[in-house]
């Protein structure tokens, strides 16, 4: 990892854990003790935490001090959370570990899992208008909700997991590789431009990241596909090879291991001509590249491996 992004993860690391802590949803009724249990084990000790850090280093692109983006950072690491206890859910992905320990409703039940998940959900949006009021910035505020119902919504994740479940069992499908997709495109194109947005960036700034977020985003699911195919589950901390045992479709199984690098690495090429064209040289957008380049160097290691 580079210096610069060492440094940054390190001013930061400790602000989010912090802040996802104090902005927990909670219930204050006396008979949901359980319920808050459920919330606090699915956001900690967490995962990688690549989205809350994106949104700061957004933030930090457009000139800001990404401390006034630290509710919006939550938002994104509580939106993620979220859609990952949705698709773990034996209706979905039906996965029974994550993030190294049993899944949510493995330990808490389907019920008490749909409900937290629905918690951290509904928590996000609040999140977003919090900080663009405390910023000055509510005309943004209510840019940035709409821009996250479409990033989130049929068209966005929602729709990309909707489309990931159709393909169930049918193999390779090229065509809707990219609809699939938007799974993780939506929520890390929101991700990357939400900092920015709740600091009252220019639009052309916004554009650009989100640019730069979609890219990574179709990178980082083809980097999750190459480690579902290629990695062990002890080592992913949820169970490898649920794309071969959901019989789905992918780029992995589309392209094989060595195409499906290529065009995750061409995404990341895409990506940072999006930034440079807007930002030059600016050199906080180096740390959305180098953070680029870590997650496309892991499943490049795996990938390199078996050849
Ligand atoms: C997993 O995301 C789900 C995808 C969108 C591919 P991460 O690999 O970022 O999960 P955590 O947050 O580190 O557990
Ligand atoms: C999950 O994709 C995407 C979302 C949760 C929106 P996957 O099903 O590939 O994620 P993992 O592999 O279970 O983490
Ligand atoms: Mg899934
Ligand atoms: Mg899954
Ligand atoms: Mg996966």
């Amino acid at each position: 990892m580079s210096e610069r992004l060492c440094t940054f993860i390190d001013r930061y690391r400790e602000t989010v854990e912090t802040a996802l802590d104090e902005n927990l949803p909670i219930s204050l009724q006396p008979q949901a003790e359980q319920f808050n249990q459920a919330i606090r084990y699915a956001i900690f000790p967490g995962g990688k935490r690549w989205r809350p850090m994106l949104t700061l280093m957004g933030a930090e692109i457009a000139g800001a001090d990404p401390e006034r983006a630290i509710g919006t950072a939550c938002a994104m690491e509580y939106l993620h959370t979220s859609s990952i206890i949705f698709d773990d859910l034996p209706a979905m992905d039906d996965a029974a570990t994550r993030r190294g320990r049993e899944s949510l409703h493995v330990v808490f039940g389907e019920s008490i899992a749909l409900l937290a998940a629905l918690a951290l959900f509904n928590e996000s949006y609040s999140l977003l208008v919090r900080d663009a009021r405390q910023n000055g910035c509510c005309d943004a505020g209510l840019n940035l909700v709409s821009e996250a119902a479409n990033c989130i919504g049929v068209n966005g994740m929602i729709g990309g997991q909707a489309v990931d479940l159709t393909l169930k069992g049918t193999g390779q499908c090229s065509d809707a590789l990219a609809s699939r997709n938007l799974k993780t495109t939506g929520l890390m194109r929101l991700t990357v431009m939400a900092g920015a947005a709740v600091c009252g960036a220019d639009q052309r700034d916004l554009d650009a990241l989100a640019d730069f977020g979609e890219s990574l985003g179709m990178a980082y699911q083809i980097c999750d596909d190459l480690l579902d195919e290629l990695g062990l589950s002890h080592e992913l901390g949820k169970p490898a090879g649920q794309d071969n045992r959901h019989g789905r479709s992918s780029y992995v199984a589309e392209f094989g291991v060595e195409g499906a690098h290529q065009q995750a690495s061409s995404l990341i090429q895409k990506g940072r001509q999006s930034l440079s064209a807007r930002f030059g040289d600016r050199p906080a957008s180096a740390l959305l590249i180098d953070s680029a380049e870590i997650i496309l160097g892991g499943a490049g290691r795996l990938a390199a491996s078996t050849v």
